[in-house]
C-alpha cells in the first residue's frame, strides 16, 4: 500500500502533516513517500509537476494531496502555473471519476445557509464524470457564419459521450452506493439531449449488474431544485462532466464549511488522487489556523475507495464526528460556546479520538 504524499503550497504542508499522523496511527503499514507539486515545485525545479513527482505518482497506489497555488506564482508564465501540477496528474493517470461527498455534521448545521432541519445530517455523494462531455468534445470553436443574411460570430461546442465512458462512471456510482445507502440517482436531460438519452439507457443496463441498488433518474433542472428543497432524499447522485460541475458545487455549499469537504478522483483501477475541496488558503498559511479535517477525511476516502479498508475509513470518520461532538473547532467553523483550536491541536484531538 504505497501512498504518494504531495503537501503542495500554502496551508498544504500544515494540513497534510495532520493527515499523515492520523494514517500512521492506524497501524495499516502504509509506505508513504513525499514529493513536490505546484508552486513549491516551480521554486525548486521550474516545473509544477517535476518528472520525479510524476514517477512517484505513477508507482504509488494512491496520491494524497494538500493544495497548490498562491499569489507568489500568479505572475509566472502559463507553463509554470501551480494548478498544472494537478491537471497533469489527472491526465497522466486517467482519473475520470470525481467523487465529492457533501456531509453536514449535525453540530455544524448552523454553518449552512439552509434551515438546520433541511440539512442537518445530510450525507450525499456526487459522482461526476471528469474527462468527457461538452468540456472536451470536438469539434468546437468560434467562427464567422452567415446567419439571417448577415455575417456573425457563432460559437459552438459538442456534447459527446461514448458508451464506455458512461458505463465506467455508472459502475463507479453503483459500486460506491453498495458501500453506502444502496441508492443511485442518475441525473440527465433526456427530454432534450440525445447524449443523455444514451446516458439513461446505459444507466438502466448497468443497474442490472447491481440488483441490490435502487436506480432513479432525475432531470438536471429538477435535481438542482431538489438539492436545495430536500437534499436528504439523495444517497449517490451520478452525472456527466458539465452537470456534475454545477451540482457538486451546489451540493458542497449546502454544508457551508469548505474546510470539511474531502474529494477523490479515481481511474479504472481504483487508483486515485485524494484531496480537500478547498484551495491553499494563502491568507492563513503558516499560522496554524487551517482546518485539517477535509484532508483527514480525504485520507479516509482513500482507505475506502483505493485500499478497500472500510474499517479504517470508518474509524477516521467516527473520530472526526467525535471531535466535533466534543466541541473542537478551527476558526472557519468556530461558534461561540465551542473550543477554538489550531491545526495541530485539531490533529491531536482526532488522534485522541481514534
Ligand atoms: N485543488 C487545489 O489545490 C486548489 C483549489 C482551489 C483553489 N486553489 C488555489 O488556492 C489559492 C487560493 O484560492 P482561494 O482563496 O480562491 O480558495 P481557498 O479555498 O484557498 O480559500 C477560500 C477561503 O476559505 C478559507 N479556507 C480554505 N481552506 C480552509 C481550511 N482548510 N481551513 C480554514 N479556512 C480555509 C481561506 O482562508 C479563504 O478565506 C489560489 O492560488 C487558487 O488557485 C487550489
Amino acid at each position: 500500500m504505497k501512498i504518494c504524499v504531495l503537501p503542495g503550497d500554502g496551508i498544504g504542508p500544515e494540513i497534510m502533516a495532520q493527515a499523515v499522523r492520523v494514517l500512521n496511527a492506524l497501524d495499516l503499514k502504509f509506505e508513504m513517500e513525499e514529493a513536490l507539486v505546484g508552486g513549491c515545485a516551480v521554486d525548486a525545479t521550474g516545473n509544477p509537476l517535476p518528472e520525479a513527482t510524476l514517477k512517484l505518482a505513477r508507482e504509488a497506489d494512491a496520491i494524497l494531496l494538500g493544495a497548490v497555488g498562491g499569489p507568489k506564482w500568479d505572475s509566472h508564465p502559463r507553463n509554470q502555473r501551480p494548478e498544472l501540477g494537478l491537471l497533469g496528474i489527472r491526465k497522466e493517470l486517467a482519473l475520470f471519476a470525481n467523487l465529492r461527498p457533501a456531509i453536514l455534521y449535525p453540530e455544524l448545521a448552523n454553518a449552512s445557509t439552509l434551515k438546520p432541519e433541511v440539512v442537518a445530517g445530510l450525507d450525499i455523494l456526487i459522482v461526476r464524470e471528469l474527462t468527457g462531455d461538452i468540456y472536451f468534445g470536438q469539434p468546437r470553436g468560434i467562427e464567422l457564419r452567415e446567419v439571417n443574411g448577415e455575417t456573425q460570430r457563432v460559437g459552438w461546442n459538442t456534447m459527446v459521450y461514448a458508451e464506455y465512458e458512461i458505463r465506467r462512471i455508472l459502475r463507479v456510482a453503483f459500486e460506491a452506493a453498495m458501500k453506502r445507502g444502496k441508492r443511485v440517482c442518475s441525473v440527465d436531460k433526456m427530454n432534450v439531449l440525445e447524449t443523455t438519452q444514451l446516458w439513461r439507457d446505459i444507466a438502466i443496463e448497468v443497474s442490472k449488474d447491481f440488483p441490490e441498488v435502487e436506480l432513479t433518474h432525475m432531470l438536471v433542472d429538477n435535481a438542482a431544485m431538489q438539492l436545495v428543497r430536500n437534499p436528504k432524499q439523495f444517497d449517490v447522485m451520478v452525472t456527466g462532466n458539465m452537470f456534475g460541475d454545477i451540482l457538486s458545487d451546489e451540493a458542497s455549499m449546502l454544508t457551508g464549511s469548505i474546510g470539511m469537504l474531502p474529494s477523490a478522483s479515481l481511474n479504472a483501477d481504483n487508483k486515485g488522487m485524494y484531496e480537500p475541496s478547498h484551495g491553499s488558503a494563502p491568507d492563513i498559511a503558516g499560522k496554524d489556523l487551517a482546518n485539517p479535517l477535509a484532508t483527514i477525511l480525504s485520507a479516509a476516502m482513500m482507505l475506502r475507495y483505493t485500499f478497500n479498508q472500510e474499517a479504517g475509513a470508518q474509524r477516521i470518520e467516527r473520530a472526526v464526528k467525535k471531535v466535533l461532538a466534543q466541541g473542537y473547532r478551527t476558526g472557519d467553523i468556530y461558534e461561540p460556546g465551542t473550543k477554538r483550536v489550531g491545526t495541530r491541536e485539531m490533529g491531536d484531538a482526532v488522534l485522541a479520538a481514534l
